[in-house]
Parts: structure tokens; C-alpha cells; sequence
């Protein structure tokens, strides 16, 4: 069964890979791509959407730009990691395709009341900024949203962006916590099972062995972003975590997980943007999120190489 899904991203060349994905999946209808600041400012995320469905040949793809920050913090981006322009790596043509005038926040408002009930997921892939705009602004969407599957958050992994947060959950802490508060089907994609979904120099030779031009890119930015995670980790490769949304809509099976209660620590600045996971049921609190701690990584990367390799 086809699933309808809005991607909100923050591309970074793993978001990238994500969108690919999507795009090349027959079982997904992509209803649009809304683009938030995170990993770079909104004017990179944006542009660079647009790249990434120009490379990807599909140019219909609705896309828009949302919140240019959090909701009520400074925002924090991640140059470091995905390099200056966010898709450091690999070099795409100047886009043609232009965004729509809707602002991000009022798409996925209107597309979730103009949709049937419960037939629509919506994929974040990067702080949850437009999403958690969107539930404050229009609570009345909360019921029609089929699932949340989102990238973010850590328990057993610690942070990546401090010693206690995921950037994802960092950057916007009070955007998580609307998010994980609201009720809404969640399944949440951590560190815990991104970072065993290691990319390796076979998987990058593969890749270039498809004779593909999104191939080449592909590998082009995965060399780039792994630098940050082998030089950090001492591992070979490094975790490719957004693509695990897109992978867990077309095979749930490949990921493994524990229905818990996760809460958003919002006031300490020592542990902010934290995902309190309650992974041994300590607490009475109510589970509210399938947390995945583990992926079928050969099967991952597999389902990856076939589908992009088609587009
Ligand atoms: O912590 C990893 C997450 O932060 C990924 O979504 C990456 O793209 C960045 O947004
Ligand atoms: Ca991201």
C-alpha cells in the first residue's frame, strides 16, 4: 500500500540520501519536502532541496521553506559536520526549480486538513522546528497525522552535538517536546540504531561500481560527512541516520525497537535537547514513542544501493 508522507528536512548529505530514497521508492508518495534550518541555515537546506530533487530528476516535488529558527532558542548548525554549504562533497549544477510561496508551517497545516484522516506520515529529518510550529499553530492536525517518523535523539549512545544531546533534539528542544508530548504515533529513529548503520568502503565502492551520476554523488558525500564520525569514533565508516526514517517506512522489518516513554529535558542547559528514554520502564510514565536500538545493517545498505541505483 502506498504510503503518503511530508519529508521535513534539513539537508545535510544524509538528508539527501533520505530524499533520494523516498524518491526512488514506488511505495512512497512524496507529497512535499519542507525544509527547515538546522544543519546549515534555511537558505542552504532550501537551495540545496532543490538540488537534491533536481539530481534526483523529479522536479515536481512541491518544496518549501519553513522557520529560519527555533522556537525559542538561537539556532546552532552543524558546518563542522556537513561542511559549508551542507552538501559538501560533491558539486551540483545551479537549480532550476524554484520554492513554493507557502511557508512550510501552513503546507503541512493545510495538507493535513484538506487530507482523509490518518493518511498522512510525516518524515523529520532534522530539528523539529516546522513541526512543532505547526501542532502549536493548529492543534486540530494532531488527530489527522497517521505517525511521526522521525530522525533524533539518543539514550545508550550519548550526544553527538554535547556529552547528553542529539543535534536534531538540541537545536530545538521545545519543538521536541510539543512533538513528543502531542500524543502522535511516534517512531523515533536514535543514535541507538543510527549509529549502527556505519556506511564502509565496500558499500562507497559499490556504489561507484552503478556507473550511475546520483551513485557518484552519493559516495561523493559520504566520504565528505564520514571524516567528522571515523575521525570522532575511530570507526571505519560513518552512521548514515537519516536514510533509517525513509528505510523503516518501506521495511519496518530491518529495525527492532522497545515502546517506551522518551521525554525532552528543556530546562537544564547542561543536559538540554536530552531524550530522557525510560528504556527499563523505571517510571509509570506512559510509553509514547517505538524507540529503535537496532537495524539490519547489510539489508539497509542493500535496499539503499537498489533503490538509488534505479532512480
Ligand atoms: O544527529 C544527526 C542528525 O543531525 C541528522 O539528521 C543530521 O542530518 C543532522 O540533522
Ligand atoms: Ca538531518
Amino acid at each position: 500500500m502506498i504510503k503518503n508522507i511530508i519529508i521535513d528536512s534539513d539537508p545535510g548529505q544524509d538528508d539527501a540520501v533520505a530524499i533520494l530514497l523516498a524518491l526512488a521508492s514506488p511505495d512512497l508518495n512524496v507529497l512535499g519536502i519542507t525544509c527547515v534550518a538546522g544543519n546549515v541555515p534555511l537558505s542552504k537546506t532550501s537551495f540545496n532541496a532543490k538540488q537534491i530533487c533536481e539530481l534526483a530528476g523529479k522536479p515536481e516535488i512541491p518544496l518549501f521553506a519553513g522557520c529560519d529558527r527555533p522556537m525559542g532558542r538561537e539556532l546552532v548548525t552543524a558546518e563542522h559536520v556537513h561542511g559549508k554549504t551542507g552538501l559538501d562533497g560533491a558539486t551540483l549544477p545551479e537549480p532550476k526549480i524554484e520554492l513554493k510561496t507557502t511557508h512550510a508551517v501552513d503546507f503541512i497545516i493545510n495538507t493535513l486538513r484538506e487530507a482523509p484522516k490518518k493518511s498522512i506520515t510525516l518524515c523529520p529529518l532534522g530539528p523539529l522546528t516546522n513541526i512543532g510550529t505547526a501542532l502549536q499553530k493548529a492543534p486540530d492536525i494532531i488527530d489527522n497525522i497517521k505517525q511521526i517518523v522521525l530522525m533524533g535523539g539518543a539514550y545508550f549512545e550519548v550526544g553527538n552535538i554535547t556529552p547528553a544531546a542529539e543535534f536534531n533534539i538540541f537545536v530545538d528542544p521545545e519543538a521536541a517536546e510539543i512533538v513528543f508530548k502531542s500524543g502522535i504515533d511516534l517512531v523515533v529513529a536514535p543514535l541507538d540504531v543510527t549509529h549502527k548503520a556505519l556506511t564502509n568502503q565496500a558499500w562507497v565502492s559499490e556504489l561507484k561500481a552503478q556507473n550511475n551520476t546520483i551513485c557518484d554523488v552519493v559516495a561523493g558525500w559520504t566520504s565528505f560527512f564520514e571524516r567528522f564520525d571515523v575521525e570522532k569514533y575511530g570507526t571505519e565508516g560513518a552512521p548514515l541516520h537519516d536514510p533509517c526514517v525513509i528505510a523503516y517506512l518501506i521495511s519496518p522489518e530491518l529495525f527492532s525497537g522497545r515502546h517506551i516513554n522518551v521525554e525532552i529535558e528543556t530546562k537544564s542547559e547542561l543536559t538540554r535537547g536530552m531524550t530522557v528514554a525510560d528504556w527499563w520502564g523505571v517510571t509509570d510514565r506512559p510509553a509514547n514513542a517505538l524507540f529503535l536500538n537496532d537495524i539490519d545493517s547489510e539489508g539497509y545498505f542493500r535496499l539503499l544501493t537498489t533503490r538509488i541505483s534505479k532512480l
